[in-house]
């Protein structure tokens, strides 16, 4: 049975879709089968798995879907009996659709990038997991190599008493590139820092997996 995942945060342009695609390529080259579901309207994810049937053999096999919202709960059950993870990209703002794969999966993953706006603005998302009982576990998302903003955001994260994964994934133009190309970091530059750090987030995210 699958271990199934939203990526969530109803602020816009946090990363949902870049962690999502990036942290399933990186568990399909580690073997695992993986489902990435797009539930976005906004398509993101079509798209980098349009431009993934010309990658080749640098893309591993992963199986894609985008289903629309009231389908999600069927599409995710189905998946969840023939893979060992599944992904679930969601939208900005509506909360309906972002509801309804919440509910289907086991675990919330909250991009938040380390600035006092995105962890004010997280205070929607994390009440929608608590309101459908679902656990929630935070990456911090285009850390700057400097500065304490990181620590200071990790700290009021910690205060809350909520769960700060720690992997956190840098600033790096890489993951802009490899987008393009329907590849993940892992896949486009597997020695790169973003690769790595991509690699440690599946890693200590598979850990949070119910037993
Ligand atoms: N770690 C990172 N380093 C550099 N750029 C990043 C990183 N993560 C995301 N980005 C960039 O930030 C932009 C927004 O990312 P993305 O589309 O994944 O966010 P999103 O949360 O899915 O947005 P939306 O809410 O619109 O769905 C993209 O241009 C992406 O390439
Ligand atoms: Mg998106």
């Amino acid at each position: 049975m699958a271990f199934v995942v939203a990526v969530a945060q109803r602020k816009g342009g946090v990363g949902k879709s870049t962690l999502a695609a990036n942290l399933a390529a990186a568990f399909a080259g580690l073997g695992e089968r993986v489902a990435l579901l797009d539930t976005d309207p906004q398509k993101t994810l079509s798209h980098w798995h349009a431009a993934r049937g010309k990658a080749g053999s640098r893309a591993s096999v992963l199986d894609f879907e985008a289903p629309a919202g009231w389908r999600v709960p069927a599409t995710c059950d189905k998946l969840r009996r023939s893979h060992d993870i599944v992904l679930l990209d969601t939208p900005p703002h509506d909360d309906t659709d972002a509801r309804i794969a919440i509910r289907a999966a086991d675990l919330v993953l909250v991009p938040l990038q380390p600035s006092p706006a995105d962890l004010w603005a997280t205070g929607a998302t994390l009440d929608l997991a608590k309101a459908e009982k679902r656990p929630v576990a935070v990456a911090l998302n285009r850390v700057p190599a400097q500065g304490k903003l990181a620590g200071e955001v990790a700290e009021a994260l910690r205060e809350k008493g909520l769960r700060l994964i720690d992997a956190p994934i840098g600033n790096r133009s890489g993951f802009a590139t490899a987008f393009a190309a329907g590849l993940g970091v892992t896949e486009a530059a597997p020695r790169s820092l973003a690769a790595d750090e991509v690699r440690a987030l599946a890693l200590a995210l598979r850990s949070l997996a119910p037993r």
